[in-house]
């Protein structure tokens, strides 16, 4: 019986998650919630060292298909070995990326057709899925310039038009589950961005 509830925040690089992260861990600290905060790739033993592959710059050639098994294959540790008895327990959890953001760069970037993501996201997740999604948005233009050019992961060396097909499908993603994915407006000012995800925040919680 799960009985928190499932936060996830997504979008392309740069687009400001880590500054809204803390804004929105503080947002429901304040309204007395403790939000356990988690991230994809990742959140586990066994998914960190998976992350560790998936990002290592030095590794030239992955097939698109092991790097999709990858990404389910962390994220199923994730949530049955993290996510679900977090929720189980009755704590809120808000998680860095999530099955979104597959379909987005695995789906948009690398060209793999949504049912074949399907395939896995049925495997894997059935019919869980997050309660609210937080989808910030920028234009890839944008995207490039705020990464830093220097340490750039294996994903952010990536070119303009991966990052372009990516938001695309994040866009897609939002229209199609829009009681879910909240697109929000990233190039706006950081105060008004926080602004817009409190009024988010504020509707679906309290
Ligand atoms: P980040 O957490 O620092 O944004 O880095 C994670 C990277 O992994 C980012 O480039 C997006 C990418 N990613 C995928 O390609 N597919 C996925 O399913 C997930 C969760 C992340």
């Amino acid at each position: 019986m799960i009985k928190g509830k499932f936060i996830t925040i997504d979008g392309v690089e740069g687009a400001g998650k880590s500054t809204h992260i803390k804004f929105i861990c503080d947002y429901f600290n304040k309204k007395g919630i403790n939000l356990l905060l988690t991230r994809e790739p990742g959140g586990t033993d066994i998914g960190e060292k998976i992350r560790e592959l998936l990002l290592n710059p030095e590794i030239k050639t992955i097939d698109n298909d092991t790097e999709l098994l990858l990404m389910f294959a962390a994220r199923n540790e994730h949530l049955k070995n993290k996510i679900l008895p977090a929720l189980n327990r009755g704590e809120w959890v808000l998680s860095d990326r999530f099955v979104d953001a597959s379909y987005a760069y695995q789906g948009g970037g690398r060209g793999i057709s949504d049912s074949r993501i399907d395939i896995l996201s049925n495997w894997t997740l059935k019919d869980f899925c997050p309660d609210l999604t937080l989808l910030l948005d920028i234009p890839a233009t944008e995207s490039i310039k705020r990464v830093s050019a220097k340490n750039k992961d294996r994903i952010e060396l990536e070119q303009i038009y991966f990052f372009e097909n990516v938001r695309a499908h994040y866009i897609k993603r939002a229209k199609q589950f829009p009681d879910r994915i909240k697109l929000i407006d990233s190039t706006k000012s950081i105060e008004q961005t926080k602004k817009n995800i409190k009024n988010i925040l504020s509707n679906y919680v309290f």
